[in-house]
């Protein structure tokens, strides 16, 4: 478990079909569903129907990160809507252990996210028990924003978290990610990848993904 996620926020959402089908003939490893609420994050992106549509085209696993309050009302839904990997917001959650239990019930992988001011030690009690944890490298909300400097330190103390407990847990980078932060990105511990704007925004997202994925190998 380890690659590039593309964020499909960036997509054209008039093209989404195509955008996704580009994606499943990319290097890319999961695709990232950015799903925004207007409430825990100042946006609202898109829900269920659309998360189900990009589900029937899909040909790799979606990666839901849930940028939503009291995440555990929908999380049936998204699993039905296609999600593989659903990631909830430790900020959003006060009975995270619950959550979690309720995300591996439904048969799939649990992550949890931080935002950038949420130290990664509140994790220590939940670390045995989920699959990834994404750590925000922007304030949650929107795309195309600009990468967060400290985030390096906080994905090196994750790291080494897992290092002394011997976790199995996948750590995953999202927010201003390009191909100049991936190697130390990749150096400092991190697995997978989001890029939203830095791919879609390129002339060809699917050699950008290719040679994210050849930085992260090095
Ligand atoms: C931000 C979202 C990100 C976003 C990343 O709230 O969680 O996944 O799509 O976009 P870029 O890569 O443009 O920062
Ligand atoms: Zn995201």
């Amino acid at each position: 478990m380890s690659g590039i996620a593309p964020s499909i926020l960036a997509a054209d959402f008039a093209n989404l079909q195509r955008d996704v089908e580009m994606l499943n003939a990319s290097a890319a490893e999961y695709i990232h569903v950015d799903i925004m609420d207007g409430m825990f994050v100042p946006n609202i992106s898109f829900g269920l129907p659309v998360c189900e549509a990009i589900s029937r085209h899909a040909k790799k696993p979606l990666d839901v990160h849930l940028m939503i309050e009291q995440p555990d009302r929908y999380l049936a839904d998204f699993r039905k809507a296609g999600a593989s990997i659903m990631t909830v917001h430790y900020e959003a959650c006060p009975h995270l252990h619950r959550t979690v239990q309720h995300i591996k019930e439904l048969g799939a992988l649990a992550g949890v996210a931080l935002n950038p001011h949420t130290p990664v030690e509140v994790l220590t009690e939940i670390l045995s028990e989920v699959s990834l944890i994404l750590i925000m490298s922007v304030n949650p909300g929107f795309g195309g924003q600009k990468f967060i400097e400290n985030t390096y330190k906080k994905i090196s103390r994750l790291n080494q978290l897992r290092r002394e407990g011997g976790y199995d847990f996948k750590i995953e980078v999202d927010g201003g990610v390009n191909l100049s932060n991936t190697p130390r990105l990749t150096e400092v511990g991190a697995d997978i990848l989001v890029a939203g704007s830095f791919v879609f925004s390129s002339e060809n997202p699917s050699q950008t993904i290719q040679a994210m994925k050849n930085a992260q190998e090095i």
